[in-house]
């Protein structure tokens, strides 16, 4: 890098990435948006700050390397195109913040993680809620063993998503895109934070998740015209027999369904409410804790940080390693049947012009499967 103010180039500008444009023209970061990939030909249009500041749109990533080059690339582009990128990025010697998730196989992380390594470059991965100080402090208690060994957890979260959330592009919902996997579903994107969260909070080091070793999955489909799952319960393993609980679902009533989360440990229980999660513990003893004090950094603290390791060359803390597992994860969950929901469950709804499936009483029933440590046909619940 020429001087201390890292050049970026952001590629897919239009979705999430936008988010990126606006936080980068709102306030100096340190470094400057030098170029924008896009395949949207209309981006300008919709996103005036590009115009105003003067900002190049390459419409590929090959046409902004034949032309320039950067020291820090942000990728939000779809999953489906992350591998490609993130190679190609790395062989031009930039560093890389790739969203999640940072693609679909372990073997294609693996393969990207060796070429950060040969290419002396860091690649981080958008898992905002990793870079948060306070689960990074709950992170640092959790391996020292002020808790003990986790015994079982309990989380579930959902966003309500109706026909605009699908149409925007043409991967939304689906199992494949262009003959590519994308698998979208709540659970390997809108709602893989918590998940992601949970295993890197269980990793055995700062920078690594838990591995899984095993899944039972109850997925459903409420939306029909959604080709891969909108509903999933599913009881994860990892190391101990551990079992990890997991509610998602899409078509839903409620607009953003908790998360609300329990973690059972030998020596603790923790429960934590909300997308910034705010944790509440006590000890077996009786003795309450909690994180509040612990500032929890920007809300683009992944860019903060990227950018700062860019500078000083110390990888930020989320990489390939706390990834591999929801990765593993995705691709053991993708393997199991999916059951349509019955249609008598299934309620059609016009609402803020938009359109949405919802499946009655679902938040009701998956919180009562979440306090039982239960999926739902354990239950004797028939949704499908
Ligand atoms: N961290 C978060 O909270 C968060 C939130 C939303 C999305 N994301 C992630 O961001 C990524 C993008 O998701 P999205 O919802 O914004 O997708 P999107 O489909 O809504 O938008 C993608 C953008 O990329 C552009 N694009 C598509 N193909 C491209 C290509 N080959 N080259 C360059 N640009 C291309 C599109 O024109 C569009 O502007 C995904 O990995 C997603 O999981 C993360």
């Amino acid at each position: 890098m020429s001087n201390q103010r890292p050049r970026i180039v952001l590629v897919g500008a239009g979705g999430y990435g936008r988010l990126y444009v606006e936080t980068m023209a709102q306030r100096d970061y340190g470094a400057d948006l030098a170029a924008i990939c896009d395949i949207d030909p209309h981006l300008a249009d919709r996103i005036p700050v590009i115009r105003e500041q003067s900002i190049p749109i390459y419409p590929s990533l090959e046409a902004f390397f034949a032309n320039d080059t950067a020291d820090l690339a942000v990728l939000v582009s779809p999953v489906h195109f992350h591998t490609d990128m993130v190679l190609l990025c790395l062989a031009h010697g930039l560093n890389v913040l790739c969203e999640k998730p940072l693609c679909l196989t372990t073997q294609e992380a693996e393969t990207m993680r060796t070429a950060a390594q040969k290419a002396g470059r860091f690649l981080s991965i958008g898992y905002q809620i990793d870079y948060r100080r306070d689960v990074l402090a709950l992170k640092q208690d959790i391996l020292a063993g002020r808790f003990g060994a986790p015994k079982r957890i309990a989380v579930y979260h959902g966003f309500r998503r109706g026909a605009n959330y699908y149409a925007r592009n043409d991967w939304a919902g689906h199992i494949t895109c262009h003959g590519r996997e994308v698998f979208d579903s709540p659970f390997t994107n809108a709602c893989a934070h918590h998940f992601q969260m949970l295993t890197f909070l269980l990793g055995p080091t700062m920078r690594t998740a838990c591995d899984i070793t095993g899944v039972q999955a109850e997925l459903y489909r409420g939306n029909p015209n959604v080709e891969n799952y909108d509903v999933a319960a599913l009881r994860f393993k990892i190391a101990g027999d551990t079992p990890i609980l997991y509610y998602t679902a899409h078509p839903i009533r409620t607009e953003c369904w908790g998360p609300v989360g329990v973690m059972e440990f030998e020596k603790a229980t923790i429960t934590y409410t909300g997308e910034k999660p705010v944790f509440h513990g006590v000890m077996a003893d009786g003795t309450p804790f909690d994180y509040d004090a612990v500032a929890p950094g920007g809300d683009m603290q992944k860019l903060v940080d990227a950018i700062t390791a860019t500078v000083t060359g110390e990888p930020p803390i989320c990489g390939v390693e706390a990834d591999l597992p929801h990765i593993h994860a995705v691709r053991l969950v993708q393997q199991n049947p999916i059951t349509p929901i019955r249609p008598e469950l299934v309620e059609q709804v016009e609402q803020d012009g938009d359109y949405f499936y919802f499946v009655k009483n679902l938040e009701e029933t998956l919180a009562d499967c979440a306090r039982h440590w239960a999926l739902p046909g354990e239950l004797g619940i028939k949704l499908g």
